[in-house]
């Protein structure tokens, strides 16, 4: 299967890259490809929500770095959103790049939906406790995703405080990135 991951942490080595280095590593191992993108240090302006992309049908007139996006997140059986918790929701670089989304085929009446029968996964970081952090993040885009119910996921988190990596230090939070990564069919 195709992953692809959207990261939204600053940090190269912080907490959400712990997760994300072993859930690829997990997906790597059972023959999965996956793709990484880094959306803190790409070029990714806002939707400016002119709506082009949908009284054109030919995608957005923005060109910058979301180009290399578009295909892999088209071409994905799994996309996985990792993030560290930002004012109990993803950061802003990721939701930047979650908001250029809208500029794939996206008409659900018509049945013209660009992530129909995709999987979302997310790999979630918190300062707080995950349970009133995560979770609720978790369960926000979840119910978004009932609009496409061939969607489903699961979310990781764990708590720290930013320049902290607790993560590193939790063998079986890595344990379960690794497998969930390697359980993915
Ligand atoms: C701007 C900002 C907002 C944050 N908001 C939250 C929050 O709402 N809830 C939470 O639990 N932690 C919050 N945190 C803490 C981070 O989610 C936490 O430190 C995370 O593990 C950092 O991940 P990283 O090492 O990948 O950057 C916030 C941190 C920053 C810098």
């Amino acid at each position: 299967m195709k992953i692809c991951i959207l990261s939204g942490s600053p940090h190269k080595h912080g907490n959400t890259m712990q997760l994300v280095e072993r859930y690829t590593a997990g997906a790597k191992t059972s023959g999965h490809e996956v793709t990484f993108f880094d959306t803190v240090r790409m070029d990714i302006p806002p939707c400016m929500g002119c709506m082009a992309c949908k009284k054109k049908s030919d995608g957005c007139i923005q060109h910058d770095d979301m180009e290399e996006i578009y295909p892999a997140v088209r071409d994905a059986d799994v996309l996985v959103f990792a993030t560290p918790m930002y004012w109990w929701n993803v950061s802003g670089p990721l939701k930047t790049a979650i908001d250029r989304l809208f500029a794939l085929p996206f008409n659900i009446r018509r049945g013209g939906f660009a992530l129909k029968g995709k999987r979302l996964r997310m790999l979630l970081t918190s300062g707080g406790p995950p349970r009133r952090n995560c979770n609720p993040n978790w369960r926000t885009w979840a119910a978004r995703c009932v609009t496409s119910p061939a969607w489903s996921g699961s979310a990781s988190s764990r708590g720290g405080n930013t320049g902290d990596q607790p993560v590193a230090d939790d063998a079986a939070l890595l344990e379960k990135a690794f497998h969930a990564g390697a359980a993915l069919n």
